[in-house]
């Protein structure tokens, strides 16, 4: 298991260019299935999650290598329509593949996605919105076989939850479907519009991306395109959370300000200063943070869930005490037990965290158990006394690039172990 071993109560200072966002990378990575000719990604994000995307897309057949520091994709050679377990275990994103393997062969089987860190993950709304598109679904033995032998048809499809996975996987079905479909409900994540925009771009006809009604006109065929991800708001909150513990002053570089629009005001209630220029940000942190307001994670453009866990380890070692309401996931807590080894006062009842700031908090052995757990974790650890091991830095792996490497290019005293 790896780790970082952390020195606390550094400043950090400089400027970092924000790497390209992870859950807009996969979905995109799965929608060039759809794809005739070269695909050209830029800004891809180097992930274990990313690689692990890859590793599929080369098991079916597709081509897919890095040149010029871009990724190039062809999926003309797909011959494979099955994921096999090993493969679908390593990520449990990967049943974004589902819609897009179903829409291009007519079959398609995977095993169920396990249940990750964050608890149950169920895909009751992506299944039923592929039923309503004239997919037959079996489930067996732990896979799902999909079969749409006529091909898949427009359909009106209202989603009980604006779950971003359903909404991408109904969007890669629907893209070369027959006729119209309409998603009521859908996500408004911004990683929607980026995969709205490179399929528009590859000749999909989309309407009302990042609204709550999204409206797909099947067309023939898709041909492969140049695009670069958009930036990761995910990790951009995790780094304002690294300014904030350690009272510092930094730049962050490529941020898209309305990305982060339910953020930003979290932070500025603590007192700390966030202004743009040309599409870097400057963050500045007082000396003394103030206690957080009310955040409650909601669907975007509310408080993102991702940002919970890191924005966390910021509320502990504010004057005051924050409330944190988890709305979308079951378990999303597993980082406070660890929390509390360095020193945090932190209260969970059910969905809500109670987080009672303290002066400081002390370097100990912590472990991260899942991806924006281990970011809280590190982002605590900056802050505490002493020396500080995180383990489990696989999860961080998956969602943040060299973060090691930019954490000290920021001045932090962090090594990988
Ligand atoms: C995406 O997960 C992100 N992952 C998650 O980021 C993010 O936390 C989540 O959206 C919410 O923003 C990727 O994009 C790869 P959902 P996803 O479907 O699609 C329930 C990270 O840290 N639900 O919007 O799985 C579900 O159980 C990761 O980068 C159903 O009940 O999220 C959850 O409670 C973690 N039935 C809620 O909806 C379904 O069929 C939100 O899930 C689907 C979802």
């Amino acid at each position: 298991m790896s780790g970082f071993v952390i020195n606390g109560g550094k400043k950090l200072y400089g400027e970092v260019e924000l790497q390209g966002a992870k859950n807009s990378a996969l979905p995109i990575l799965s929608a060039t299935i759809l794809t005739k000719g070269d695909n050209i990604l830029y800004n891809c994000p180097e992930l274990t999650d990313v690689d692990a995307c890859l590793r599929i897309l080369r098991y079916l057949g597709c081509e897919a290598k890095e040149q010029n520091g871009a990724l190039v994709l062809n999926c003309g050679g797909l011959c494979e329509n099955e994921i096999p377990d090993s493969l679908m275990r390593e990520m449990r994103s990967s049943i974004v593949f589902l819609g897009a393997i179903l829409a291009r062969t007519g079959y398609a089987k995977l095993s169920f996605p396990g249940g990750c860190e964050l608890g149950p993950r169920p895909i009751d709304l992506h299944l039923k919105a592929l039923k309503k598109m004239g997919a037959k679904i079996f489930e067996r033995h732990g896979s799902i076989v999909c079969k749409a032998e006529k091909g898949l048809k427009g359909a009106k499809i209202d989603l009980s939850f604006p779950s971003v996975g359903a909404t991408e996987n109904i969007i890669l079905a629907a893209v070369l479907a027959e006729g119209t479909t309409t998603i009521v409900n859908a996500a408004r994540e911004p990683e929607i519009c980026d995969l709205c925009d490179y399929l528009i771009d590859a000749g999909a006809e989309i309407y009302g991306s990042g609204e709550g009604v999204i409206v797909i006109d099947g067309v023939r065929e898709l041909y492969g395109v140049s695009h670069s991800i958009i930036p990761d708001r995910i990790v951009a909150s995790t780094l304002m959370s690294a300014a904030a513990v350690t009272k510092s002053s930094i730049t962050v570089n490529g941020v898209i300000r309305n990305h982060l629009s339910s953020v930003i005001p979290v932070f500025e209630e603590t007192g700390c200063k966030v202004s743009f220029k040309d599409g870097n940000m400057n963050f500045s942190a007082p000396e003394k943070l103030k206690a957080m307001p009310l955040v409650r994670t909601m669907p975007y453009p509310g408080f993102p869930t991702d940002a919970q866990a890191p924005l966390m380890a910021a509320a502990s070692v504010c004057d005051g005490t924050s409330v944190f309401v988890e709305n979308i996931f079951e378990n999303r807590f597993k980082h406070v037990g660890e929390l509390t080894r360095l020193g945090a006062d932190i209260n969970v009842q059910g969905k809500v965290a109670v987080v009672n700031g303290v002066k400081t908090l002390y370097g100990a052995k912590v472990e991260a158990q899942d991806l924006r757990g281990a970011a809280s974790l590190i982002v605590a650890a900056l802050s505490a006394e002493g020396e500080t091991q995180v383990s489990g830095i696989e999860f961080l792996e998956r969602g943040y690039e060299n973060f090691e490497v930019i954490l000290c290019s920021l001045g932090a005293d962090v090594k990988k172990i």
